[in-house]
Formats: C-alpha cells, structure tokens, sequence
C-alpha cells in the first residue's frame, strides 16, 4: 500500500478575537499503514462548533485545551480505508474526534462504527442523531422539563442546536418562540418548522417583541448566547422557570481581559422568581445517549422533526468555517465536507 498523506490544521498560537489562519498551520503528515489494533480513516465530514473556539483558548474549561502544535480538535465521520483491527473493515463508516485532518490513524477503541440504515443520510450523525441533537434533546427535556402549554424561548434558534430544541418544544405542546439573527431565519423558523412566534434580535425592540410573543410569561429559556435577548428574557421568567445553560457565543470571542463573562443584567429575576439555572455540557449525557437517539430517530421517522446541514466545502476552508457560526452565515449544522460520504442504502 502506499503511503497516505493526512493534510491538518496545527494551532500555532492561541487567537484574539475570532480565529484567523495565521492561528494555524496547515501541514502535511505522512501516516504508516495501522498496526495492530489501529485503523487507518479518511475523514468525510468534520463538525465546526462555536466550542473550537472555546478549545483553541487556555481559559478554564471542560476540556484541556487543544495544546500549541496540536492537530485542532474536532467531531469526524470518515470511512475505513485500512484496518489493523478486526472489528473494523475496510469501507466502515465511523464517528470519531480525530480532528481537523483529511486522514488518521486511530487506536480502534476511539471509533465508534454506524450503522447504514435506509433514509438516513451519514451527515444525520453529525447532527440530529449526533452530538447536537443530544444536546438539544438532553438540555430540553432534562433540565427545561417541558410541560404542554407553557412557554419556552430559545436563542440562537436557526442554528443546530436551537433548531431541534424549538422542535422538540412543539412535540412537548409548549408554545415555542425562537430568537434569530435576520427576518429570513425568523421566516424559517415559523413557516419550516412549525415555530408560534420568531424575533430577529438585531432588529427588534426585544421587550417589546417577548411581551407580544410570551403574553403569559416565560417557562423555559433555552440559553445558547447570552447577551441582549438574555437581558431581557430574565424579566419575563415565570415562578419556577427553567434556564438550560447551553452556551453563550455571544461572548466567546471576547477580549480576554480578566474579568470574565458578564451575568445578565437582570439576573436578580432568578432569585425573584425561583428560578433553575443549570449548566451542562452533553458528554454528562454520553452514558444516555441510546436513549436520547431513539426518540430523535423515532420523531425522524415519523416526520416530526427537521434538520438541517449547512455545508462548508474544502478541510482547507476550515478555519474561515467556523467564524460563519460567529457571523450567524450558517442555518442548522455547519459541517465541512473533506471528501465524498459513501452511498447510504
Ligand atoms: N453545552 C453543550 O454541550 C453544547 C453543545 C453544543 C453546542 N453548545 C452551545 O450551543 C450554542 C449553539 O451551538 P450550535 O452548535 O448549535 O451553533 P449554531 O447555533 O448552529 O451557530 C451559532 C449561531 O449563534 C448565533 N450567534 C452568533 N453570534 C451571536 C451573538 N453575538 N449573539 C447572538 N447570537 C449569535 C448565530 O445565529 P444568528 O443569526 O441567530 O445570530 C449562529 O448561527 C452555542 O453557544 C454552543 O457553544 C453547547
């Protein structure tokens, strides 16, 4: 056989602001064939998350940071192309985190092998069956726990994440308003899957507009971002209201200056009115996730649920991928594809 050439992202130095290529390196690296108990991937899709950023900093966070010189991390989706390991064959489709690289040689034990089920498109495990639709589906029904006829807000509500959860909030009979960043996603949203209300927070009075949207108050806030539409979502929490703190990209590119990320500005409403606010990070919820797939593929199937991917072509366009979840460029899962998916049956 001869030899595979991986092509790779390198973090040479941690960025300011929003990540650059000149935070990177993109290098070349030979790979020998697996040894024993190694597989040899070639990567088709590669997940760009708000949370590269996150990883490519040295702030305190849920991980270590991806080290200076390290391959950038990322969730893949690749198939097999030589295997020194026998539950893997060559043409395998596996899900791993082998990170931004066109190729990898992997101890068998990082990669998980996927089924190839009739309608299911591969890129649905980057998504709803996925990481994301876990994150959407723990954080909702764990700590939101939704009852039918109350009211959930969600921000960020076009992306991946915010998109399943607005969803999953209709299939739970709540009253669901999502927050976006142009009139064209507050469309989506309404008129593609099934949303009662939309605001487009740039442009919006946002008081004005949750007043109009919640008359009842709100239940659930789903927070993926922080800033304004938190600040002004804290007012309009109902007594025993529920805060899933997803993420808060809205800050994620902040200057580091040492005071950290502001609170809301009227987080004194938590107290007032009881309310629940819980951190989580979805690999808390690796041990359920069996559980989580089966209702997303279960609401799949039966047409309840929509996803979308929005696909960046090139691993070499990585790095200007990832500022389009900061730009609000993307609608639903931003992927990139690195090179074609195998045919699904
Ligand atoms: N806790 C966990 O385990 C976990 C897992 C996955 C994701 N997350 C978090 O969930 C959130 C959504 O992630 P995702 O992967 O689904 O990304 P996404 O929503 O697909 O993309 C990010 C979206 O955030 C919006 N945005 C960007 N800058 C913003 C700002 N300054 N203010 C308000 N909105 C802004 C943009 O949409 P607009 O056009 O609406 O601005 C953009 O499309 C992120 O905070 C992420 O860190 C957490």
């Amino acid at each position: 056989m001869s030899q595979t050439v991986s092509h790779a992202w390198v973090l040479k130095r941690r960025p300011a602001g929003r990540i650059t290529r000149d935070d990177y390196d993109w290098v070349e690296m030979p790979l020998d064939a697996p040894k024993a108990g190694e597989v040899l991937v070639r990567t088709v899709y590669l997940s760009l998350d708000p949370t590269n950023r996150i990883w490519a900093s040295d702030m305190a966070q849920y991980m270590p940071p991806v080290e200076l010189g390290e391959v950038m991390r990322g969730g893949t989706l690749g198939v097999v192309e030589a295997s020194g390991d026998e539950n893997f064959a060559v043409g395998d489709v596996v899900q791993g985190m082998w990170g931004w690289r066109s190729h990898a040689l992997q101890p068998a034990m990082a990669l998980n092998k996927l089924p190839a089920q009739p309608g299911v498109p591969w890129d649905a495990y980057m998504s709803v069956l996925g990481a994301t639709g876990m994150t959407a589906y723990f954080g909702l029904m764990d700590i939101g726990a939704p009852k039918a006829g109350e009211t959930l807000v969600v921000s960020a509500a076009a992306g991946a994440v915010g998109s399943l959860v607005g969803q999953i909030g209709k299939i739970m009979g709540c009253r669901v308003i999502g927050t976006a960043g142009s009139d064209e996603k507050c469309a989506h949203l309404i008129n593609d899957l099934g949303f009662d209300a939309a605001i487009n927070y740039k442009t919006a009075d946002l008081g004005a507009a949750l007043d109009e949207a919640a008359p009842n108050g709100i239940d659930i806030y789903f927070e993926n971002t922080g800033g304004p539409v938190t600040d002004a979502v804290y007012p309009r929490l109902n007594l025993n209201a529920r805060i899933p703190l997803c993420g808060l990209i809205a800050h994620y590119n902040d200057e580091e200056t040492g005071e950290g990320t502001p609170g809301p500005k009227n987080f004194q409403m938590a107290l007032m009115r009881r309310a629940l606010i819980k951190g989580f990070i979805v690999i808390d919820y690796l041990p359920r996730f069996p559980e989580g797939i089966a209702a997303m593929a279960g609401w799949l199937a039966e047409g309840k649920l929509q996803y979308r991917t929005d696909m960046v072509d090139g691993l070499e366009n990585a790095v200007e991928g990832v500022n389009r979840l900061f730009d609000g460029a993307n609608t639903g899962k931003l992927l990139v594809r690195c090179s074609e998916a195998p045919a699904t049956p």
